[in-house]
């Protein structure tokens, strides 16, 4: 039984690892890495299969970047390729990403059965691209696997049979627990001079923060003033860099004594800064959901957040740009929430995945044998 693994872009390796691991130990099964390269900076791809440890992958669609058109086309016609001479038995989405929804609709076109990982989220917000790409992949999937129980309701209010949903737990966090060890030892936030417990991490990336001038120049000068009272490391984004460069906001950013600018950073090293941060500052999915594993305040830059377990039991809240510094007043007084961690957030995720998968594997066959 071959199983085709979709990974493209940053937030993808670490939901793809684990199950990727826990699949190379059956023997029933054989899972193959598809990378579509949506991302392809050693910084966006590379650094993340070194750091969780997969193989090179088994087949590369080399697509970079583009208008949503031509990324999502791209991936598609170099998919349709791949599975016409490399059928496979199931193919397993992650995430929300263009090739999230490309290579669906590929596999879907072709009866090959489509499992979505992290499906039944839902912002509710059509003008986000990922939440096209979440309608678009939940429509024609075959198999919906979720964090969550809010997924669920989504889904069933959607009219997906519930048999076809496993709440299987959240696959971020079996990337974590499996690298705790690395993470645990790194050193954090040593490497920019700053203690444990005195600083916040800072990530951008939406189009909705960063593609405008006006909206970007108010976050850079929120920023700048929270930076007086407590330090920030910002892990820039290669669109967010762009961006910064094209709107002349580079200069007065990276001027600040507070703000220290750096590169996207591998898994590893990031994660070391985000457990020993005071906040995390973001309009991340991912950093969103590991933030409250963690127990560290996050302030989300998000009119709406598909990942409302975060905020109704985590440590997530939703600021406007305005709210920044009060929200940061109030982590440093102690009083924001740290919350608890939701049901299935455990690191068993994969576990998970690979038994229902193997029954649902052993369903088909008995189907095809009948
Ligand atoms: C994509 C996903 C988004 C996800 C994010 C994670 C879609 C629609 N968007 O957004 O859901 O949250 O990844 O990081 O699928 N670039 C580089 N090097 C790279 C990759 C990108 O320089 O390795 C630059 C290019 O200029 C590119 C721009 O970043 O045009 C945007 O890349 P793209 O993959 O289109 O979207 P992201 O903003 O990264
Ligand atoms: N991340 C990372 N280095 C960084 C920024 C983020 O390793 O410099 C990780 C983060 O911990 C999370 C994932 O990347 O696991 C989230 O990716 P991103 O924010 O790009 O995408 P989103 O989750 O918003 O789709």
């Amino acid at each position: 039984c071959e199983i085709h693994l979709i990974a493209a872009a940053r937030p993808n390796f670490m939901k793809v690892a684990p199950l990727y691991h826990a699949l190379a130990a059956q023997s029933w099964c054989t899972p193959r890495i598809v990378h579509t390269g949506q991302h392809y900076d050693a910084n966006m791809s590379d650094a993340f299969f070194r750091d969780l440890r997969l193989p090179q992958p088994h087949f590369h669609l080399e697509v970079g970047s583009g208008s949503h058109a031509e990324q999502t086309a791209g991936v598609m016609v170099a998919y349709e390729k791949i599975c016409n001479q490399h059928r496979p038995d199931w193919t397993v989405v992650v995430g929300d990403v263009n090739s999230t929804a490309a290579c669906a609709m590929v596999a879907a076109k072709m009866w090959i059965p489509v499992v979505h990982l992290e499906a039944g989220l839902r912002s509710r917000d059509r003008r986000m691209p990922e939440e096209i790409n979440r309608l678009v992949t939940d429509a024609i999937s075959d198999v919906f696997w979720t964090p969550s129980v809010d997924a669920d309701e989504n889904l069933v209010s959607e009219g997906v049979a519930s048999e076809r949903i496993d709440r299987v737990g959240n696959i971020m966090i079996d990337s974590y627990e499996m690298m705790r060890p690395q993470i645990e030892a790194e050193a954090g936030p040593a490497k920019f001079d700053l203690p444990a417990g005195g600083y916040a991490v800072v990530t951008l990336h939406r189009p909705s923060n960063v593609d405008q001038p006006e909206v970007l120049g108010d976050l850079v000068r929120q920023l700048l003033e929270i930076s007086r009272r407590l330090p920030l490391i910002f892990a820039v984004h290669p669109r967010t860099r762009k961006k910064l460069d094209e709107f002349k906001l580079w200069s007065e950013l990276s001027a600040a004594r507070g703000i220290h600018l750096t590169e996207p950073l591998g898994y590893i090293e990031f994660m070391a800064l985000v457990r020993s941060a005071n906040a995390v500052i973001t309009d991340s999915g991912g950093v969103q959901e590991e933030s409250t594993y963690l127990g560290i305040p996050c302030l989300t830059l998000r009119e709406n957040t598909e990942r409302p377990v975060t905020v109704l039991q985590g440590s997530n809240r939703l600021v406007k740009p305005r709210e920044l510094a009060d929200s940061i007043g109030l982590v440093l007084n102690g009083q924001w929430p740290r919350g608890s961690r939701p049901a299935g957030w455990d690191g068993r995720t994969a576990e998970r995945c690979v038994a229902a998968l193997k029954r649902r594997q052993e369903q088909r066959l008995t189907i095809k044998r009948a």
